[in-house]
């Protein structure tokens, strides 16, 4: 199996404040996520200095988006994000329409973020309409009142595998969560919160790479 990648959320509520994560922990992560709550306060503004910081990253615009899917991926792509999501519950054209946009240029994707409410059969659609790749989220909210990670949840990420998806798995993840997925092939793994909250963040995400390497190496 490959190793899966190690992605940093960036659920900052500045620009500034992000970097002051990012600054410290840029070489221990392969892909740097601005979050859905840094898109909402800085606007893609914060794409566009976070891929200039960081270039040879892949950078994520979590921008959630739930329709207008080719205007909002064209307002990604032009401030230089490699990947955005769509939201799972969106209509399919506006996945369609914004991995239309993405193949107007190079090496950009669209990612359906599984949070909250959806179906295998929407994943055929997903599928059927050239989408490569999935977020398997468990939502800061469904956390905050109780909900764990479960069987369940490893069974469907494993269908979605097969089913031929990359699969992306973040909510809350610790550390000691990653050996859940052990038995699952996964292309990459989001932390936010444990990253950017740790005591010593770099100490904390060259912790996940090394247990990546461990369980998947
Ligand atoms: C919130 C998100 C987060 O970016 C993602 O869940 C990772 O953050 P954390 O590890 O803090 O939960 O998409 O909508």
């Amino acid at each position: 199996m490959n190793l899966p990648m190690l992605q940093v959320a960036l659920d900052n509520l500045s620009i500034a404040d992000a970097f002051q994560t990012t600054r410290l922990i840029h070489e221990a992560v392969d892909i740097i996520e601005v979050g859905t709550i840094l898109c909402l306060a800085e606007g893609m503004k914060a794409v566009k200095i976070m891929k200039a910081a960081y270039p040879e990253k892949i950078v994520l615009a979590d921008v959630k988006a739930a329709d207008a899917g080719q205007i909002i991926a064209k307002m990604a792509f032009n401030a230089h994000a490699d990947w955005i999501t769509v939201i799972g519950s969106a209509d399919l054209p506006t996945a369609e329409s914004a991995l239309q946009e993405a193949k107007n240029y190079a090496n950009k994707d669209v990612q359906i973020e599984l949070t909250g409410a959806w179906s295998f059969e929407q994943a055929e659609g997903w599928r059927r309409a050239g989408i490569k790749q999935v977020v398997y989220h468990r939502s800061r909210d469904a956390q905050a009142a109780g909900v764990n990670w479960g069987q369940s949840d490893l069974d469907k990420i494993k269908r979605l595998s097969d089913m031929g998806f990359k699969v992306t798995v973040t909510g809350g993840l610790v550390l000691k969560d990653l050996d859940l997925f052990e038995a699952i092939p996964i292309y990459v793994f989001i932390a936010g919160r444990s990253i950017r909250d740790a005591k010593d963040p770099k100490a904390a995400a060259l912790q996940f790479k090394r247990r990546l390497a461990e369980l998947w190496g």
